[in-house]
């Protein structure tokens, strides 16, 4: 969906290699190469695909091609990268899994000064007395990049580059085209079934074919057609592809300013540019680095690599980054069409409407020339974002101001906005008034005045945050202010009043710091084994693979011979009854084999956890997105066009969307859950001070980056049926098929060779695809696959549950919290799914560390009209304990005291029973809180942080530390088992099978590690193939964390009984090897093969007696972050990050610090980050990477630490290890509260604005609710 990168290819050109997303039709001139391409596990790894193997930067891998493919372009074009260039080559790749250090770490070690801090050395004196590994990988063990050994241009053209001698893009880009000009080109045509494809190959040919044709469509990059087509369903039946025309590539230096042909891609733009800012003098290129400035936040360089100039100043759309800045700086464009030519300046009437512009049908944008600056000119560009990298503008502007020569009286002022219509605009009510005036106090009040009137947003208006967007007008004008100010004052100074220094920290521009990371680990007992790798960190044993594009995924396998696709036909209304369903235009397209539905279905079209769900939706739906029928055709692509092609009218029946509405009309799934200790009454009436609330928790899709998928194969005898599934859940597949086929579970075979990221999202969301998928396959008698598309999934699958909570706290002065009351609410969907165990562990989970002595939480599951809320990493605890984390932070506001010493207050000790009456015992929450604020000299910079308030008005700091402890099992007590198989062959490997999933998380490895040690052999004999139903029956799903605790004992049990059966043999031959051991067991006639099973002990809570142990242990941890928010904007930055993890004795671990940073991030994008927007019938706005910002490289903390828990060993799971793959979610809620703690230093500096001392931030921590809590002149202005 051009966004998260995994699909990334290098493309050759002549002169530059480029990571590019085209269509195919446009890669002539290109030679293509993919990961596969560079190296191989069978051969050679590439370098790049050693490092980020061998540095942990792999964990489902499904990202991984697309991540080397970027550092491999960027090798190839500079072989000697920076530090800073390593980083920015991945503005344009998303990885789910892994939280992006380890990636970076490794790849680091191509830079020109390796390391780019990586060796910062921890300073706290704790850390000096253990022995240490200093790093997660060793970079002397890499094979060194050798550039001569890669594959060569084409020698025709490596022979153009020698002759000029290589001197930077753009001559070499302008040779190649003078060149071009002189080579007799030839139109290319390709004919598809319903589109033709024509490249143009000079300027007259194109022009005659849109005049022959104007309604033919343009296409350079196709970041916008090609999103139109795929997405919005248009269709153009002819494009016009002017990419290779040497006039629309030409650059031209001018008079005036510099001249770019309208189909330049944008990566060379900013090249050019970069090159004129070093080369002008400083007065002239004002204009060129507010185009740069918007160019550094502008997609990722995939998008940049192929997106034109042309292309985004004739999409016209209103949120353009370039558009205002051209506007604003009176940017010259030249159009023709066949016998005409006109240069216009872009001005307030370039576009006369939503996505139109002044041109003509038939003409054709050649070039735009963007002017130099003139002297006493200055110009500002600014964007704020969702997110800063790659992300698509709230509001966006270009800002201009000329003034009298020698003075600081306007002459010109021009201020263009994108965002704040439905096309970029210029204030010009606001701007002609200003003329001659002098840039002052009094200017910048008449200005933002003028800006508020002008600059009007309904409050329905697309796109929504009317409050933030209007802000955002002013406070950009505001920085633009001061920014010239700043220059003013140097150059006149008599005429200027001085720049406060506390609001000079408005006028900085985002600059991005050396980062610095360290990772801490205990290393193995001295004497341990050198064959023995449990404690050790072993890379992942797939990562190889995956980084060669090997590894095989379950839409990876080829393609039966006489397979069919399916598309799933799903509703477009909240609820309503369906009416009809019409088929008959999908019956025309090419192709179509079937349209399946709910009649269809053989056995129960009833399904779902509580078996309230259909396969297919019969009469009635109960949210958009709910599967109402399937069509089945030849190819993926007709398909989607045959499910278009499906009619259905419904009849709209009342919908409920939100919690409140839930509330409101009393609309919930089961009845209140509750849980309660102590006596509340006493507590409040004992409390010196109550303070109630309420704060609400938004949802946040799993964004795995392999969406679901399945392949049904019937195989026509008995039913039987094998199903290929990206699942976390083998027993639920294979039970939920058999229901509805009804045949028994022994005819229908699961498997599952490995995952691309799960979190929950695949426990049991992945059985609505496989369901229908089964019944296709059933119905046609062929192997039929489904993998759905990025927009497709968000739609349909559901993600983590919002949450609203309604508190009161009592506690006394000193912060002492006395007395809790709780009420939740979650939005479940339209179905239970798993929103009662989700809600359950919420209610375990709300006193997070804390002690509270009477208290009382609710729970009640919203039915909802939005699809199925489900599992996701953390099951419901994070939102519980960053409630009781909300109001703990108002509990120590109120009592003004650090919050720090509230927390610390709270804790609880060894020993002391829970809410839920579980006593806890091997309580390390203590030391490693102690660790943390150690490690993280939190004192002392919170001295640092007070005084860098002080003396900042606009930028404001904030630091916290947040504790966890996340209880250890299934809720549901059954679930708490495991089986293995182990097979030994008779040359000693090993094949062993458990009942997990690989999903990324490294279970596979860590499993081979446990049979290693168990059997005493090195883990190269052992192997495991897949997770199947045949090979290891009757699974718990992959999650709740538990999964090596659970699978991990039952490898240890399958190798007990296989060493129990080798035991006569050893004794025979002490001095044998395992070989002869193996062998003399199989010729005496003893099994080689074994299962093992376990059963987590001593588990079963009753919510009735609130008695009885729901966890088996828990894991604990402690972060402390400091960030910093841009005031006037809502950005915000994460300087640092120092977690404390305990995660018992570490089986892996780099696996295990792997999980720690992804989850963080993961929670860093819950908490700060993620937003699902639904439009008021309850459609799902945020669709797909370009709407929905999950984190990237860029979003993780500059400083970022993770330490191990030094000798914890956890007496209650397998090798003394502990649960790591949820736990450390909830502690990215450090940088929420940091972030609260930042707001609150700048509400409290403004005396003008009388405001409580509490004040409510709903989560995720956006841009938006940071702007709006930060009240100030301009918030009130609107
Ligand atoms: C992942 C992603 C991220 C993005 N991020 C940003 C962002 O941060 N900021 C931003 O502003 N935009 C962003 N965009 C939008 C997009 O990059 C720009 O609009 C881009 O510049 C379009 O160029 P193109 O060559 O791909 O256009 P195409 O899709 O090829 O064409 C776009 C339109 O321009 C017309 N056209 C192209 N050339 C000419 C010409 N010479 N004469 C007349 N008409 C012409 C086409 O007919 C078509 O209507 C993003 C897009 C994607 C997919
Ligand atoms: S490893 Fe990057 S998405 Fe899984």
């Amino acid at each position: 969906r051009r966004g998260c990168g995994a699909c990334t290819v290098m493309l050759f050109q002549p002169l530059f290699c480029q990571c590019r997303l085209a269509p195919s039709a446009r890669l002539h001139h290109f030679a293509v190469t993919t990961v596969e391409g560079i190296g191989s596990t069978k051969s050679r790894l590439h370098p790049v695909q050693e490092r980020i193997s061998k540095s942990h930067g792999s964990q489902c891998g499904f990202c991984t091609p697309g991540i080397v493919m970027s550092m491999y372009t960027l090798l190839r074009n500079q072989p000697d990268p920076t530090v800073e260039e390593i980083e920015n080559a991945f503005q344009g790749n998303l990885c789910r899994c892994t939280g992006y250090r380890p990636i970076l770490q490794g790849f680091r070690t191509f830079a020109r000064v390796s390391g780019g801090g990586d060796t910062v050395s921890p300073n706290c004196s704790l850390f000096q007395q253990v022995t240490l590994s200093p790093s997660l990988f060793n970079p002397e063990e890499f094979m060194p990049l050798d550039p001569t050994q890669e594959p060569i241009f084409p020698p025709e053209l490596l022979q153009c580059i020698r002759e000029l001698g290589w001197e930077g893009g753009s001559v070499v880009r302008n040779y190649l085209f003078q060149r071009l000009k002189d080579v007799p080109q030839k139109q290319l045509r390709f004919e598809g079934e319903r589109v033709t494809w024509i490249q143009a190959s000079t300027l007259t040919e194109l022009l005659d074919l849109k005049a022959q044709c104007p309604e033919a469509k343009l296409v350079v990059g196709n970041t916008e057609i090609g999103i139109e087509m795929k997405f919005k369903n248009k269709l153009f039946p002819m494009i016009v592809c002017p990419a290779w025309i040497p006039e629309l590539n030409a650059v031209e230096h001018g008079p005036e300013g510099i001249s770019f042909g309208a189909s330049c891609p944008l990566s060379s733009v900013e090249k050019i540019l970069h090159e004129a800012v070093d080369k002008l003098p400083a007065y002239k290129t004002e204009v060129f680095k507010g185009v740069l400035e918007q160019l550094r936040w502008f997609a990722g360089i995939q998008v940049k690599s192929v997106a034109s100039l042309g292309g985004n100043i004739i999409t016209a759309s209103p949120i353009s980054d370039l558009n205002p800045v051209f506007m604003a700086s009176g940017a010259k464009l030249t159009i023709v069409s066949a016998g005409t030519r006109r240069t216009v300046q872009m001005d307030h009437t370039f576009f006369p409407g939503y996505r139109k512009t002044l041109l003509a049908p038939e003409e054709v944008l050649l070039s735009i020339e963007i002017p130099y600056s003139r002297e006493g000119e200055y110009f500002s560009a600014f964007k704020q974002a969702s997110r800063r990298e790659d992300d698509i503008a709230k509001v966006t502007c270009g800002m201009r101001v000329l003034f009298q020569p020698g003075t600081a009286q306007v002459k010109e002022l021009a201020l263009c906005y994108g965002g704040m219509a439905d096309r970029t605009i210029s204030a010009l009510k606001t701007t002609q008034k200003q003329t001659a005036n002098s840039w002052n106090e009094g200017l910048l009040q008449a200005v933002c005045a003028g800006l508020a009137e002008e600059l009007h947003l309904s409050p329905d208006a697309p796109g929504g945050m009317v409050d933030f967007r209007r802000t955002l007008t002013l406070s950009f004008f505001f920085k633009f202010y001061l920014t010239v100010l700043q220059k003013l004052v140097i150059l006149l100074p008599q005429n200027c009043a001085k720049l406060d220094p506390s609001d000079a920290s408005a006028t900085l521009l985002f600059q991005k710091d050396p980062p610095a990371n360290v990772q801490l680990f205990q290393e193995v007992p001295e004497g341990q084994s050198e064959e023995d790798m449990v404690g050790r960190p072993l890379p992942h044993l797939a990562s190889a693979m995956q980084a060669s594009g090997e590894a095989v995924y379950c839409d990876d396998i080829p393609r039966y011979e006489n397979e069919l696709s399916l598309r799933l036909v799903t509703s477009t209304k909240a609820h309503a009854k369906i009416t009809s369903i019409d088929i008959s235009e999908a019956q025309t397209v090419p192709g179509f084999v079937c349209f399946i539905s709910a009649e269809d279905v053989p056995g129960s079209n009833k399904t779902g956890i509580l078996n309230d769900e259909t396969v297919f939706a019969k009469d009635e739906v109960t949210c958009v997105g709910h599967i109402i029928g399937a069509v089945v055709t030849d190819t993926p692509e007709h398909a989607q066009r045959a499910a278009q092609g499906v009619k259905i009218t419904y009849e709209e029946l009342p919908a409920i969307i939100t919690i409140k509405d839930a509330i409101n009309n009393n609309s919930y799934h089961g009845s209140e859950l509750k849980i309660g200790k102590g006596d509340l009454t006493k507590g409040f009436s004992e409390a010196d001070n109550v303070v109630s609330g309420e704060v609400h928790i938004g949802g946040q899709e799993h964004f795995y980056l392999e969406t679901h998928c399945t392949i049904a194969v019937p195989k026509g005898e008995q039913g039987e049926m094998e199903l290929f599934v990206s699942t976390q859940n083998t027993m639920k597949t294979q039970s939920f098929v058999a229901n509805m086929l009804g045949v028994p579970a022994n005819r229908i075979l699961v498997r599952v060779k490995r995952i691309g990221g799960g979190f929950g999202g695949k426990e049991t969301r992945s059985t609505v695809v496989s369901t229908a998928v089964a019944l296709a396959a059933y119905k046609t008698g062929r192997p039929v696959r489904c993998m759905l598309d990025r927009d497709e999934d968000m739609l349909i699958t559901g993600g983590r549950h919002p949450f609203l909570a309604k508190y009161k706290v009592g506690f006394m002065k000193d912060g002492k919290v006395v007395a809790l009351k709780v009420e939740h609410y979650s939005n479940a969907g339209n179905t239970m799914d798993l929103s009662q165990s989700i809600m359950e562990r919420a209610l375990l989970h709300m006193d997070n560390c804390y002690k509270i002595p009477n208290i009382l939480g609710t729970g009640r599951l919203c039915k909802t009209n939005l699809s199925s809320n489900t599992a996701f990493r953390g099951f419901g605890g994070p939102q519980a304990m960053l409630i009781a984390e909300y109001w703990m932070s108002e509990v120590a506001l109120t009592c003004g005291l650090p919050a720090e010493e509230v927390r610390r207050k709270n804790l609880y000790k060894e020993g002391d029973l829970t809410h839920f009456n579980q006593k806890l015992e091997a309580f390390t929450l203590s030391r490693c809180w102690d660790e943390c604020l150690a490690s993280s000299q939190y004192h002392a910079r919170r001295s640092e942080i007070d005084k860098f308030n002080e003396e900042n008005c606009w930028k404001k700091r904030g630091l916290c530390i947040i504790p966890t402890k996340f209880g250890i099992s299934f809720g549901i007590p059954f679930l708490n088992q495991s089986g293995a198989l182990i097979h030994v062959y008779t040359d000693g490997s090993v094949l062993l099978t458990h009942g997990g999933m690989e999903m990324g998380q490294g279970l596979h490895t860590k499993m081979i590690q446990v049979a290693s040690r168990a059997l005493k052999i090195p883990i190269s004999k052992i192997y495991i193939s897949e997770t199947s139903t045949n090979t290891v029956p009757n699974t718990s799903p992959t999650a709740a964390s538990v999964s090596t605790d659970l699978n991990g004992q039952a490898v240890y049990e399958a190798c007990q009984t296989i060493l129990k059966r080798l035991e006569p043999f050893k004794k025979k031959n002490p001095s044998g090897t395992w070989e002869e051991w193996v062998l003399a067991a199989y010729l005496d006639a003893v099994s080689l093969s074994a299962t093992g099973f376990y059963k987590t002990p001593n588990l079963g809570y009753s919510f009735e007696t609130n008695s009885g142990n729901p966890f088996h242990y828990f894991s604990y941890g402690v972060a402390c972050s400091e960030v910093e928010i841009d005031c006037l904007t809502g950005d915000h930055k994460n300087l640092r990050t120092d977690i404390v993890m305990d995660v018992g004795s570490s089986l892996n671990p780099a696996i295990d610090i792997g999980q720690v940073e992804g989850a963080f991030v993961q929670g860093l994008g819950l908490f700060t980050l993620e937003e699902l927007h639904y439009s008021p019938e309850g459609s799902l706005h945020t669709r797909g990477p370009s709407t929905y910002k999950i984190p990237a490289f860029g979003s993780i903390p500059i400083e970022f630490s993770v330490s191990l828990l030094r000798d914890c060993p956890n007496k209650k799971a397998i090798y003394a290890s502990k649960a790591v793959g949820e736990p450390p979610l909830f502690l990215a809620a450090s940088i929420f509260f940091a972030i609260k703690d930042a707001i609150h230093a700048a509400r409290a500096k403004n005396p003008d604005c009388k405001m409580e001392k509490l004040f409510r931030l709903d989560s995720p921590a956006t841009p938006e609710k940071i702007r709006n809590a930060c009240v100030d002149q301009f918030t009130t202005l609107v």
